[in-house]
């Protein structure tokens, strides 16, 4: 996509844009032919090893390593973030050293108390859902693998107990959570407001947790609080059909604003509903024609082509039904989302934007000094709002020759070890099988290891167009091992029960930090 000329750029959004979606029967499709990269797998999995090796001797069962100075952080409550963030990539890279330390480590983890206020949200992703992963990979397609000791039945308690303990959160007018907590004992923060990703990215987990256990209280109480985000009112909270704004009211569920996009704050609620569908089609169809409707809205109304480079595409973000040209590197799961939803409901429409919105996001990679993408970026769009208009500014002075060539400026050069455009690679090359997705992730990950690697692991760095990287912010996130590490390997690593299928055949979602939850019926089914 990357030659399409202008014309040839509106004449593809005239064709995704042209018939409505509505879900097929499943036709049978063959799966693409994947080809392994034994020696770049091997290569990923010996960076999970010295990161993990830095953090075991220097921070477990502290959070986060901080590599430079071989200290710790405990940012996600002091449980051992890292440890259970790595849990399901060592299951699938088949570090056994690793999985028995973690499966020692999970039954100690006391869950019941912090000195910090508690995110809902990421204690649902990071922990509950890294404990899920590891709950079904190991009494699944790694049941021959791990020898199961009284510690696999400690993964399902301890998510158990944590959601116990997490579950005050729902008890608002509404049912919409509080996403800040205290424990010991658990109590509520006391917000007026949460964020659609806030209130709409548990519904995965939760619902497993009840599917996993038999006690529907936990699927039920996500369930409820997301009932809100699926009908949105009042009008205001949905500018474009399918697409919403970001706050939504404890005491009764109504949206107080209208401001949103496909970045942070908003992301993960975009990316569950088709998620849910395919976790299982019976019960989550809503989900489903909600995707659809949001999919149906980004390409009609969002999708925006760089002045510089028409051959780009990104979505937009709204302010109302404003349009802003500003996204993230957050973002940029976009892609990988419409590719899978175009898989799931056999509409090759959405894949072929997705594969287009990797594209837009591979950009960013390829033309910083580092060869990583930054944080936050921008561009101008003279076809949907006029040029210079307030929100259509053009780029800094500094960055326009750099704009020029690259269709986008940074505002935010940052990188923080964030998976996203690897994500999208992953899946770009799942449903394709074209090599060339096999070579981009390679070429990410060489960058991201050429430049933050430092001391005993990786660390964020500042400034993704600065040769080096501009100096490092001696942070390695959890997210590290969970998102980028395993999808940096899976898509050079063997075919298995856990990888992305793209002919129907999934036993397995990944829930959005790349924890792999296992499907509801166990296999993909219509
Ligand atoms: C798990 O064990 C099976 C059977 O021994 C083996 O074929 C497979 O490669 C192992 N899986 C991993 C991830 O090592
Ligand atoms: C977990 O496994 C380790 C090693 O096998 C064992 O020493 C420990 O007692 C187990 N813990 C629990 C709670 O079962
Ligand atoms: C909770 O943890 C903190 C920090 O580790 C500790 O100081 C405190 O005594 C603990 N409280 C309880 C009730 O365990
Ligand atoms: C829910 O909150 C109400 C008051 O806001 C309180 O009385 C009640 O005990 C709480 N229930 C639970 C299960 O925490
Ligand atoms: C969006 O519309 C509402 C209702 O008309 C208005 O109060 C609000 O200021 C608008 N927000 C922005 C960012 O324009
Ligand atoms: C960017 O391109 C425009 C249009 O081709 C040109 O007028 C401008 O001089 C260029 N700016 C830089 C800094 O290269
Ligand atoms: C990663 O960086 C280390 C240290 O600089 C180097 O030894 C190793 O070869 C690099 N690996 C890859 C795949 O580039």
């Amino acid at each position: 996509m990357r030659s399409l000329s202008v014309r040839g750029a509106a004449a593809l959004l005239l064709a995704l844009t042209g018939s409505s979606a509505v879900a097929a029967p499943h036709q049978s499709r063959a799966a693409p032919r994947y080809v392994t990269n034994r020696q770049r797998a091997d290569a990923v999995k010996d960076a999970f090893q010295v990161s993990w090796d830095g953090y075991y001797k220097y921070a477990f069962p502290h959070d986060s390593l901080r590599p430079v100075t071989n200290g710790y952080a405990d940012d996600r409550n002091g449980w051992g973030a890292s440890a259970v963030d790595a849990f399901s990539t060592a299951l699938v890279m088949g570090k056994w050293d690793v999985v028995g330390q973690i499966l020692a480590y999970v039954p100690t983890i006391n869950f019941d108390n912090t000195t910090d206020s508690v995110s809902l949200f990421e204690t649902t992703i990071r922990y509950l859902g890294g404990l899920l992963a590891a709950h079904d990979l190991i009494t699944g397609p790694l049941s021959d693998n791990v020898s199961k000791t009284a510690n696999v039945t400690a993964i399902l308690t301890q998510a158990k107990r944590l959601a116990d303990n997490l579950k005050v959160a729902f008890n608002t007018t509404s049912g919409v959570p509080d996403n800040n907590l205290y424990f010991n004992p658990p109590r509520r923060g006391g917000s007026d407001t949460n964020g659609i990703a806030t209130i709409g990215t548990l519904v995965l987990e939760w619902t497993r947790l009840s599917d996993l256990t038999g006690d529907p209280q936990y699927g039920a109480l996500a369930q409820k609080g997301e009932s809100y985000l699926l009908s949105p009112s009042p009008a205001l909270g949905q500018p474009f059909p399918g697409l919403l704004g970001t706050n939504v009211r404890l005491s009764d569920g109504q949206f107080v604003d209208g401001n949103g996009g496909w970045g942070g704050g908003d992301d993960s609620f975009y990316e569950y509903l088709i998620k849910m569908y395919l976790y299982d089609p019976q019960r989550f169809a809503k989900y489903r024609d909600r995707w659809v409707a949001a999919a149906d809205s980004s390409i009609k109304y969002l999708a925006s082509h760089p002045t510089t480079r028409p051959d780009l595409t990104y979505l937009a973000m709204w302010q109302n039904t404003t349009l802003r040209f500003t996204s993230q590197h957050l973002a940029c799961f976009n892609g990988g989302n419409f590719i899978l939803g175009g898989l799931t409901l056999d509409e090759p429409r959405y894949t072929r934007f997705g594969l287009a919105l990797v594209d837009g996001c591979h950009d960013t990679y390829t033309s910083t000094a580092t060869g990583i993408g930054p944080e936050i970026f921008s561009w101008q769009d003279a076809s949907l709002v006029p040029l210079n208009a307030p929100n259509n500014p053009g780029p800094p002075a500094a960055q326009a020759a750099f704009y020029n060539a690259s269709g986008f400026w940074i505002d935010n050069g940052a990188y923080v070890l964030r998976p996203e455009v690897l994500e999208s690679y992953y899946y770009a090359y799942r449903a394709t099988g074209d090599p060339k997705y096999q070579d981009w992730a390679w070429a990410a990950f060489q960058a991201i290891n050429a430049t933050c690697r430092v001391g005993s692991g990786y660390s964020d760095i500042k400034d993704v167009n600065k040769p080096g990287g501009g100096g490092f912010d001696d942070f390695q996130e959890s997210f590290w091992f969970a998102e980028v590490l395993k999808y940096s390997y899976l898509i050079h690593a063997e075919d298995a029960p856990w990888q992305v299928k793209a002919d129907h055949t999934n036993q397995f979602v990944f829930n959005t930090e790349a924890h792999p939850i296992r499907v509801a019926g166990g296999q993909e089914r219509a």
